[in-house]
């Protein structure tokens, strides 16, 4: 079996790609400090794909406890890095938090490759470093811009990390992966986005809104120079982007990389506004979402969406999933999640 360790796999991406991986054949090796998801995701992990990856539960700022997990698996084919701490808003009243969790797990990783021999690394990146691109569809040559927030310029400056030790040591091979609005859960709506507290991003907001536990849903801002006057992302289903991480594993294991550090964007190439999305949602879902529209969201940009073309190209990888199976999925995802809770709730109380 290849063993593939995988950083923060019970988080939301890092569970759909620890189920792609097993489904490939591959043998993902957990570390997860659980501080934004559970444990009970191996369980539908399992559920999922019959098999229970290994996993143990530190933080990755611990050097020696990450020394010594490295060395226990480096027969392995590579590192999928996930773990980070990544809400926008937080980042923004405790930047100290982001910048010692976020750097320091990757610099402990960095140098435990250098130590094993353990060759490849697929980061986690975000089309967060665009900032708000002067042309649209953004393509990979695209300036980075001036972080709009700490958690956009940890990913900036985690992204150099890799570039800097790469270009230094030419045995390890990074790909950064700058990934657009990753939303939606698996068809089968045992894993999804855990929603810890009250939801930052607009897809938990909408669901938890239908199933009644939020009041209202605030647009933040139905005035911008869009065509509907809400801002536009480019909204990729989570499976699709957790396919991608198996291509890059692939490439790298395949000696197929063009250089030692290579960035693509993973996205579906098209944009969809606010507006767009609630519309989508109602109309799959035959729900309707209590909303409004309020002020802007500081930190906001007006309109972002990928031009995919080099990740198609050189990846051999494509988004297949629309927009309406990734809001069918979500709802799916947020009733399933509800459900199990109430069960557990019953338990507790009974
Ligand atoms: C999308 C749109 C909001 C909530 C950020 C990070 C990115 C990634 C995903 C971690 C925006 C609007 C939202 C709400 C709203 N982070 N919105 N009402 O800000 O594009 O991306 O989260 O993985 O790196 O930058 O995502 O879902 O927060 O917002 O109107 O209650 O929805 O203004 O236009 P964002 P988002």
């Amino acid at each position: 079996m290849k063993k593939v360790f995988v950083t923060g796999g019970t988080g939301f991406i890092g569970s759909h790609t620890v189920v792609e991986l097993i489904e490939q054949g591959y043998e993902p090796v957990i570390v997860d400090d659980l501080s934004n998801s559970n444990i009970e995701i191996l369980d539908q992990i399992e559920q999922i794909t019959g098999k229970r990856p290994t996993f143990e539960s530190f933080n990755l700022i611990d050097p020696v406890k990450t020394d010594a997990f490295i060395e226990k698996h480096k027969d392995m084919v590579g590192i999928i890095h996930f773990a980070a701490s990544k809400a926008v808003g937080e980042s923004v009243a405790d930047p100290l938090k982001y910048y010692q969790n976020n750097f320091t797990s990757l610099v402990n990783i960095l140098q435990s490759m250098k130590k094993h021999d353990v060759k490849n690394i697929v980061f986690s990146s975000s089309c967060t470093v665009y900032g708000q691109p002067d042309q649209l569809p953004v393509d990979e040559n695209a300036p980075v811009k001036v972080a709009e927030s700490p958690y956009g310029n940890t990913k900036q400056v985690c992204e150099e990390i890799l570039r800097d030790t790469a270009k230094a040591h030419p045995e390890i091979n990074g790909i950064a992966l700058r990934y657009f609005n990753p939303i939606g859960a698996h068809h089968t709506a045992l894993i999804g986005e855990l929603p810890l507290g009250v939801p930052q991003n607009l897809i938990p907001f909408i669901t938890q809104t239908a199933k009644g536990i939020r009041e209202q849903l605030q647009v933040f801002g139905d005035d911008y120079n869009t065509p509907d006057g809400t801002c536009i992302r480019d909204y990729i289903h989570v499976v699709d982007l957790a396919k991608a991480h198996i291509k890059a594993v692939e490439r790298m294991e395949g000696g197929e990389c063009k250089s030692n550090y290579e960035f693509f964007n993973i996205g579906t190439g098209t944009g969809s506004s606010v507006l767009q999305v609630l519309n989508a949602f109602e109309k799959v879902n035959g729900v309707k979402v209590n909303y409004k529209i309020a002020p802007r969201r500081s930190g906001d940009v007006e309109q972002v969406w990928a031009n995919t073309d080099i990740a198609n190209n050189e990846l051999g990888w494509k988004a297949e999933r629309d927009l309406d199976e990734m809001v069918k999925s979500a709802w799916a995802w947020e009733n399933y999640y509800r459900d199990k809770l109430s069960q557990v709730i019953e338990k507790v109380e009974a």
